[in-house]
């Protein structure tokens, strides 16, 4: 079975997950930035950068003076990422690497986010000292995790499919993605060197196109998606895309869309 906990994509999932990521993380971005405080002309780096939401709204924000990184453990993500970088403001220089290992200069970055990749991080300690190394003294960092699995319907929803077809050690795997808790995160980042640190919760009501697609294409998305298949087939992961809308019925419109909440951890800190 793939390693789901890292959630890392293979094949054309990554291409997939920047179009159906989209709509559930683009709300979450602007808030992300707005924690860091961006000026023109600023250095940033996003931390496990996925396809990069956060890395091409930064460049748009810093403007032609300042210089945005993404980094992430995928070549799968970062190819992704590079083929979708608009050639304005600066280019975004994606590379492939851990969190834990990163390859910029100490000092490096004005400001550094990282859009729900924590909570997948074997190590969080390490990668937030490597993280706390690259913030220039008096740099922001902020990071976004989900809070608890039970507060957001569309992952319940996701969960239940998950545990149905792919079983209970995938459906314990999938608690994986809760795990950035905001205790956990703001003491590693006080441990890391980072100071004033804060968390709140952010929620935004996201719109979904027709939920009959769209569960199916973003669940084949994910790491677990890439696990059911593994583990029972093509088929399954249909079937598990069907469980998940069944599960939002009762949040579905007649047209088969669905307005629903989403709630963040957003933790910041001062370096
Ligand atoms: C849910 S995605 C979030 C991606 C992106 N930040 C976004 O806003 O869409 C989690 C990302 O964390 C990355 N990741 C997981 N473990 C990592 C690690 N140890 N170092 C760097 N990136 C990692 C994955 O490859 C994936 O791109």
């Amino acid at each position: 079975m793939a390693d789901e906990t890292g959630f890392q994509l293979r094949g054309s999932a990554p291409e997939r997950y920047e179009r159906y990521a989209a709509p559930f993380m683009a709300p979450f971005v602007e808030t992300i930035l707005d924690a860091v405080d961006l000026f023109p002309g600023a250095t940033v780096l996003d931390v496990a950068c996925g396809t990069g939401f956060a890395a091409r709204a930064a460049a748009a924000r810093v403007g032609p003076a300042g210089r945005v990184s993404g980094a992430d453990i995928n070549e799968g993500m970062i190819r992704v990422a590079a083929e979708h970088a608009p050639r304005m403001y600066p280019d975004i220089e994606f590379t492939a690497a851990p969190a834990d290992t990163l390859p910029y200069q100490d000092a490096a970055f004005d400001a550094v986010v990282c859009q729900q990749g924590a909570q997948f991080f074997p190590d969080l300690a390490a990668a937030l000292a490597e993280t706390a190394r690259v913030t220039r003294p008096g740099g922001r960092f902020a990071a976004t995790t989900w809070a608890a699995r039970d507060r957001i319907p569309y992952f319940v929803a996701q969960y239940e499919a998950v545990k149905e077809y792919g079983g209970p050690q995938l459906a314990a795997n999938y608690e994986g993605a809760f795990s950035g808790t905001a205790d956990r995160l703001t003491a590693a980042l006080r441990t890391a060197g980072f100071h004033d640190v804060t968390s709140r919760e952010v929620t935004f009501g996201i719109a979904f196109p027709p939920l009959a697609e769209y569960t199916f294409g973003q669940l084949s998305s994910t790491s677990w998606g890439q696990a059911i298949v593994d583990h029972a087939g093509d088929d399954a992961l249909v079937g598990a895309g069907r469980a998940v809308h069944a599960h939002l019925a009762d949040r579905t419109a007649s047209d088969g869309s669905a307005t629903l909440p989403f709630t963040a951890n957003l933790v910041t800190g001062i370096r």
